[in-house]
């Protein structure tokens, strides 16, 4: 049967994109609203002991100054996505970290309030930060809490004692921050005692529940509008300190409020990427299989927080290895929480597994790809189930000979082209399989269009077309022919927008609605006697080209089959509890907790997707300045909805992984735990000239396991393999092993 999944479909908002129609929460109008700007803490750690606010107030338009001292305890702390609390704001008179938001400038016009925030003068007693790991009064603490969890297989130390081959390396990775290019906003109006919030968010019923217990009223007066986000990445997943305080001040004025916070304040009022350190020790039987594998991270987090990411959860699960150990400790300094960012465990402890890989497959004195192929594993080395689908050895396979692998010579230093050095280097990608309970409602109508609502999120992903593609194809019509509403709470219940689960989500609930439409109309068409396919079996009517029709071709035009019902729509409203989420996976939705059935922690498969990345890079001879003419990413990740939107994730995430291993770091004053370069001309990301040739393949694999769509998930597995691959192909180069990013020309000087 043919089938529009798979197809690719150009995105049914790219002409509302290209127009300036498709607008962002803070360009939905409200009327008459007042403007503000964020005051924030020029210190790390201490108290507020007051506030000058006369000189601001005087500025004109200035309507009010929200403090801590001024609205109390009317708004509790958000809680964090991951569960532990996020730092607090106005609560008190407590600075957390660098960069807090103390209080809100309110105004007619934002220029006012901006304005008048600059003349506030505020009074601290200031104490001494830690600023990161080793700074005096950084708290070290294990986390091993269950919520993460460490591996002991076998007996790894002592596997790396009698190890013919060893390897012990130390990596680390940099302060990130996503900067999406749509800023964080947030508006909110009251009516009647009830809310509404257009922000932008990867998690609308997430935020409605969140905001109203931090306000103390029921979720079903809070409504949240996210209808296009410009980029979000993990940056926009979680409730944030500022909603909750907009909402207090919007009430207290009686009047819409909105706010822009400015770039440099997104560094510090919402989440990044925290910085962390790796110690991997491998070893290895001469011929090159593994025999012990032990992956200790540590990471930085806030003084209240306990967020981490723990990827080791995924480098032990990655090759056969009979001894494991992993084990993550948490540093809390003085700095706002940390939070996802895209791949947020794969993309710091890959970088560091890969490059040990690299680094053992030159001390045995193999070709790095046949080190994975004699590891390779097709059973969870840490669960022992199988994995639902692995075709790591295939990207490699195919990788490599599209890439021209065969061509490269072994010995690091030794392939040049005139005045540069020549690098090819490859790691493997990976990414768990998730999907989290989700609603959907369609509605079918007899001139063969279609309404799906989903309170969905559409990130920059495209979203919104492969809900419609998956609608169009169940239902037999053309994608252009399904109006798709999502980004709000008035629709169906749907999960956070993270952990490269969402297409998986949403597809497969909107699959099971469309089959309820299905079985209705097969119903009436087979059981009420006018009409050809009385009497038919009720299960083997498709709908297919606007018709319903029999296996034999019989067939019934869709107008008739829906205007046989009453009322002449036929509308269809399901939920999809993936097999092995909780019971009340629905209820915790809508409590605003997101329980992802996670990958590795379902019983019956392993569920993840793979892929192998190759870069080329070239380094001047002379000054060391370094270039990625070529990247390619071969992956197999499941069944693909949209390969034209696959592809740009897939290119995305390649390309922010070049940024990442070159260019990104945000710097840190370590006296004043303050972040110095926020802003887009000092936190460096690629250009268009940094960029030359990507390219994406993407290997079929069809595997019913994953979930009932096979779909896996991509939006995260592009950047995974790329830090190491171009460690790897600058080791290549130059010779030079570089264990920290980013990599820069003076790491090679
Ligand atoms: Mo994504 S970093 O899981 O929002």
């Amino acid at each position: 049967m043919p089938t529009l999944i798979g197809q690719p479909t150009p995105r049914i908002d790219g002409r509302a994109k290209v127009t300036g129609r498709a607008s962002y929460a803070s360009d939905e109008p409200v009327a008459n609203p007042a403007h503000a700007f964020l005051l924030t803490s020029f210190i790390a750690r201490g108290r507020i002991t007051g506030f000058d606010l006369a000189e601001a107030k005087a500025v004109p338009g200035v309507l009010d100054i929200l403090t801590h001292e001024s609205v109390g305890s009317e708004a509790k702390p958000p809680k964090q996505a991951s569960g532990g609390p996020t730092t607090t704001t106005m609560e008190d008179d407590q600075v957390w970290h660098d960069g807090q938001i103390i209080g809100i400038v309110l105004a007619d016009t934002y220029e006012a309030a901006r304005e008048a925030a600059f003349r506030v003068r505020v009074h601290y007693a200031a104490e001494t930060p830690a600023a990161s790991f080793d700074a005096a009064g950084a708290e070290r603490e294990r986390r091993d809490d269950g919520e993460h969890q460490d591996y002991a297989i076998g007996d790894a130390e002592g596997a790396l004692g009698a190890a013919e081959v060893t390897l012990d390396a130390a990596y680390a990775t940099p302060t990130q921050h996503h900067n999406p290019i749509e800023l964080f906003t947030t508006t909110c109006a009251w009516e009647n005692g009830n809310l509404t919030i257009w922000e932008p968010s990867q998690f609308v019923y997430g935020l409605r529940a969140n905001v109203a217990g931090q306000l103390g009223i029921p979720p079903e007066r809070v409504r949240v509008v996210s209808k296009f986000v410009g980029g979000a990445f993990g940056s926009k997943g979680g409730a944030t300190a500022r909603t909750a305080w907009i909402a207090v001040a919007a009430r207290r004025l009686g009047r819409p409020v909105k706010l822009v916070a400015t770039r440099d304040q997104g560094f510090t009022i919402a989440t990044y990427r925290a910085e962390t350190r790796h110690r991997i020790r491998l070893g290895a039987t001469r011929d090159g299989r593994l025999t012990a594998l032990v992956h200790e991270g540590t990471e930085v987090t806030s003084r209240p927080s306990r967020y981490n990411v723990s990827g080791n959860e995924t480098t032990a699960r990655l090759y056969a290895c009979p001894n494991i150990l992993t084990r993550v400790d948490i540093v809390h300094a003085d700095r706002n929480t940390p939070g996802f960012m895209r791949a947020p465990p794969e993309t710091p402890y890959m970088f560091a597994l890969e490059s040990a890989i690299d680094e053992l497959a030159g001390k045995l004195g193999l070709d790095p790809i046949e080190l994975r192929r004699r590891n390779d594993a097709q059973v969870d080395p840490v669960s022992g189930l199988p994995f639902a689908g692995r075709r790591l050895m295939a990207c490699f396979d195919e990788g490599a000979a599209r890439f021209g692998w065969a061509d490269r010579n072994p010995r690091a230093g030794s392939m040049r082209d005139g005045e540069w050095l020549v690098g090819l280097g490859c790691a493997s990608a990976v990414y768990e399989t998730n999907i989290a309970a989700c609603a959907a409602r369609v509605s079918l109508r007899p001139n063969g269009t279609a309404r799906v609502e989903v309170a969905g999120h559409d990130i920059g992903t495209g979203a919104y077309t492969v809900v419609a593609i998956t609608a169009a194809d169940r239902l037999g019509l053309d994608a252009s022919a399904i109006d798709v509403a999502m980004g709000d709470t008035t629709l169906p219940a749907a999960p956070l927008a993270a952990g490269s689960s969402h297409t998986a989500s949403l597809a497969n609930a909107v699959a099971a609605a469309c089959e309820m439409v299905r079985d209705r109309l097969a119903r009436a068409a087979t059981t009420r006697n006018a009409g050809p396919l009385a009497g038919h079996d009720p299960g083997t009517l498709r709908l297919v080209d606007s018709c319903l029709t029999a296996p034999e071709g019989v067939a019934e035009p869709l107008s008739d089959a829906v205007s046989r019902l009453s009322p002449g729509v036929v509308e269809a409203f399901a939920e999809n509890i993936p097999d092995g989420a909780p019971p009340d996976a629905m209820g915790k939705l809508h409590a605003g907790t997101n329980p992802i059935l996670r990958g590795y922690k379902r019983s019956d498969v392993a569920a993840y997707a793979f892929g192998a990345q190759f870069v080329e890079v070239r380094v001047h001879a002379r000054t060391c300045e370094i270039r990625v003419p070529r990247m390619l990413g071969a992956f197999a990740a499941g069944n693909i909805v949209n390969p034209i939107a696959a592809h740009s994730q897939y290119m995305g995430g390649m390309i922010w992984g070049l940024s990442a291993a070159l260019l990104e770091k945000t710097e840190l004053d370590d006296r004043a735990a303050r972040y110095v370069n926020d802003n887009l001309s000092e936190y460096h990301i690629p250009v268009c000239a940094d960029v030359r040739d990507v390219e994406v393949m993407m290997l079929p694999e069809d595997d019913d396991r994953a979930n009932p769509l096979g779909i896996k998930g991509l939006g995260e597995i592009g950047i995974v393999g790329m830090n190491a691959a171009i460690a790897n192909a600058v080791h290549h180069a130059t010779g030079r092993r570089i264990r920290e990013l980013p990599i820069r020309i003076e790491d090679l000087l």
